[in-house]
């Protein structure tokens, strides 16, 4: 018997780092698992939703073709991100709506539109994937941070909009983790990312940055019925180190 047998979840940024990892773990666990990204192709799943969550209508509408892809929705993990990097005058008009638009306003959308299903059908959980960058100001990405403070305030106060309806809706703010995300970053700033990494783990009181799995393992969690009295919780996930 699997935590999630019977269960139907959208996951969104399925084919990065952290968003693998959690389709991976949902699928072991029982769950029957509808994946969003740009592309979704090769992700072993029980549906496939490819599209940009640019686009207010692909946003708008993947709740509902999760739910009828797969016949119902119990788990929404509001994974995808992007990252812009630098202080606010070095932040161009196009990342300040892309960072805006994948971390904030495709969230709403999705968590809009899941809510009344889940309602419906007696209950349900969403877990959003926020950062410790957006609950403590971290150097040099601005609008990243700004980003995520806003999805753990919408968080906060969505969970206590909808726990009346039995939908808990829930966030992790990790720090440091080892995804293509973070490993392009260091790679784009011309580090080796091997080396970047290992200066890191120095810095991480646990001794190492975390994997995908430390933020997964925390996002099913969240999304389990062992989390039934948790709703509108920021959870950090950061090996003990804080934002400074
Ligand atoms: N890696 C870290 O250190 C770290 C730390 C804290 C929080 N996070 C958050 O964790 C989440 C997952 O990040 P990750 O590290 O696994 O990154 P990742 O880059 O590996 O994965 C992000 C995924 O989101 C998808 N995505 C981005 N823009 C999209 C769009 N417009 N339409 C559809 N899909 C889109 C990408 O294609 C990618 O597969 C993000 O929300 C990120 O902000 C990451």
């Amino acid at each position: 018997m699997g935590r999630f047998d019977g269960r139907a979840a959208l996951v969104t940024g399925a084919a990065g780092g952290i968003g693998a990892a959690v389709v991976r773990m949902l699928r072991a666990e029982g769950a029957k698992v509808a994946v969003a990204d740009r592309d979704v192709a090769g992700i072993a799943a029980e549906a496939h939703l490819p599209g940009d969550l640019m686009d207010p209508a692909h946003a708008d509408g993947l709740a509902g073709a999760a739910a009828k892809a797969l016949g119902r929705l119990d788990i929404v993990v509001n994974n995808a991100g992007v990252i812009a990097r630098g202080p606010v005058t070095e932040t161009s008009d196009a990342d300040f709506r892309l960072n805006v638009g994948v971390n904030v306003e495709a969230p709403f959308r999705i968590c809009r539109a899941a809510i009344p299903l889940m309602a419906a059908q007696g209950g349900g959980a969403i877990v959003n994937v926020a950062s410790c960058w957006g609950l403590r100001p971290g150097p040099n990405h601005a609008v990243y941070c700004m980003t995520k403070a806003a999805l753990a305030s919408l968080t906060q106060c969505m969970g206590m909009d909808h726990a009346h309806q039995g939908v808990r809706i829930n966030a992790v703010a990790p720090n440091e983790v080892n995804t293509p995300m973070l490993r392009t970053g260091f790679a784009k700033r011309g580090f080796d990312p091997e080396t970047a990494i290992a200066e890191l783990n120095r810095t991480v009181p646990l001794g190492r940055i975390a994997e995908p799995e430390d933020i997964a393992d925390v996002i099913l969690f969240l999304a389990s019925d062992a989390a039934r009295y948790i709703c509108g919780a920021i959870v950090e996930v950061n090996g003990g180190k804080p934002v400074k």
